[in-house]
């Protein structure tokens, strides 16, 4: 037993002192893992890894079923280091569910945890008590199936627990999973579409490890008032991993699964990319830009060009902290892809003056307590009590010196504008949103509709996404009455 310890200790260290892997903020590490000149490396290289596509199995109503279960585990992020982790179906992570519009699923979720979770589908549109969220526990050794039917744009949803209080931990120690949702527009449309070819789901999170290798999942109070912010970045449970590029147009489905990152995304040389999808729909028109603020939940689809990259490697990096996500080797021979096209969908972009009321919301907080509107969350209580097909104004306030977003359920959102001034100008929020960054001292205004289910007795929920501000309380909860 001893002896195992010594020699993961011993490999740990190795690495730590050869990559610099750990610890050191700024430590460049991109040049060990991935040196192009020196071909005859013995190292395996690290490539990508995709989550694989879940096969669903019909069953004889038509109902597309899909069996996760949900596991504890080890996963190897360093050489020669198992780290105790949690996956579905797998040791990290879970695989993708891709859906259609219209398709009746049951994603039946098995929960072999010694510990009870819940599985909610993030931005999803469903009905309350399909929501996975701390209503619909999954006791240990229990299934819990979200049975709906598919009934909105298409989209990269995702799914993870929503445990009260044991959410930030439970998705550190790696469930969470990609949901693809598709519709005849993007089904038609000339995007790439070749999953793990030139479509590709990227989970970028961050984690400390201790010096065994283990997750270090250990928030003061100070951390959880400004995020529990880890210095090794991954994509898909690996450090810097080398994606083999093999078209001209690359779309990347990406996902901020990290629990307080604010990731500032950009190419090498600044190489302009288009976003092609926000977290809840196509963007109308593909977006041209050189980098991409994405905080917590929130998802883009981009497209890049890599023709001017051939036989090169061009790398993915959050440029605030300086750390590379992903290499892309660009193959010296890409197959020509079609070209994007300038039209991707029409929005139903509700009308400021239709709607019927204004809520307002601040987030605030003190000594690790976070707050909606001065309370904590309280599972027994509801916060706010919509109508269906009503169209609202929401303002979201940020009484704090520090980062927050703001993500609601069962519903997509329009972002209006940032302290008064237009949102469509200034950042990425030109499609349907689910979570909105609300940066320190800024009112978001957004326009909401809940147009799918009413349940007086379903409890939905809107919060703060920066895991360890949700787990301290700053969630409210509401229903969504008939009219
Ligand atoms: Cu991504 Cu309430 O959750
Ligand atoms: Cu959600
Ligand atoms: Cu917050």
């Amino acid at each position: 037993m001893k002896r195992r310890q010594l020699i993961k200790t011993a490999a740990f260290s190795s690495i730590y002192l050869s990559a610099g892997c750990f610890g050191e903020n700024k430590t460049d590490t991109s040049t060990l893992l991935i040196d192009t000149s020196n071909t005859d490396s013995t190292a395996t290289p690290n490539l990508l890894f995709i989550p694989p596509l879940l096969d669903p199995s019909p069953d004889q109503n038509g109902v597309k079923q899909f069996d996760l279960t949900i596991q504890s585990a080890t996963h190897s992020f360093f050489d020669g280091i198992e780290t105790e982790s949690y996956g579905i179906n797998g040791s990290y992570l879970g695989p993708t569910l891709r859906v259609e519009l219209g398709d009746k699923v049951s994603i039946n979720y098995t929960n072999q945890l010694n510990e009870v979770t819940t599985m909610h589908g993030h931005g999803m549109h469903v009905p309350a008590n399909m929501d996975g969220g701390p209503h619909q526990i999954i006791e240990v050794g229990a299934t819990w199936s979200a049975q709906y039917t598919v009934k909105q744009k298409a989209c990269t949803n995702w799914y993870h627990p929503h445990q009260m209080g044991k959410t930030a931990e439970q998705i550190y120690k790696g469930l969470a999973g990609v949901i693809i949702l598709e519709d005849a527009e993007t089904l038609t449309h000339p995007l790439p579409k070749t999953y793990g070819v030139d479509d590709i789901p990227l989970v970028l999170q961050d984690r400390f490890f201790d010096e065994n290798g283990q997750f270090d999942y250990s928030p003061t109070h100070m951390e959880i008032m400004r995020g529990y912010k880890g210095d090794i970045f991954i994509a898909n449970g690996q450090i810097e991993p080398i994606f083999a590029a093999t078209t001209t147009l690359l779309r990347i489905r990406l996902l901020n699964a990290s629990n307080a990152g604010v990731y500032n995304l950009s190419f090498t040389d600044n190489h302009p990319f288009k976003q092609c999808a926000g977290d809840n729909s196509l963007l109308e028109r593909p977006v041209e830009m050189s980098s991409l603020l994405l905080t917590p939940g929130e998802r883009a689809e981009i497209i890049v060009d890599l023709s001017s990259f051939v036989g090169e490697t061009i790398t993915l990096t959050e440029t605030t902290e300086n750390k590379a996500f992903l290499h892309i080797q660009v193959s010296a021979s890409l197959t020509n892809s079609t070209s994007i096209p300038t039209e991707l969908t029409i929005l139903n972009r509700w009308s400021e003056t239709d709607a019927v009321q204004t809520r307002h919301f601040t987030l605030s907080g003190s000594q690790g307590q976070l707050y909606i509107n001065n309370k904590q969350m309280d599972i027994t209580r509801i916060d706010q009590r919509l109508i269906l097909n009503q169209i609202e104004l929401w303002e979201i306030e940020n009484q704090m010196q520090m980062d927050h977003n703001f993500h609601i359920h069962a519903s997509h959102f329009l972002v209006l504008s940032r302290n008064g001034n237009p949102a469509e100008v200034q950042d990425n929020c030109k499609g349907y949103k689910d979570t909105v960054h609300v940066p320190p001292s800024e009112t978001v205004r957004i326009i909401v509709k809940m147009s799918d289910y009413e349940d007086p007795d379903g409890k939905y929920m809107f919060h703060c996404h920066f895991l360890e501000h949700e787990d301290a309380g700053m969630i409210g909860q509401f229903i969504v009455e008939g009219n």
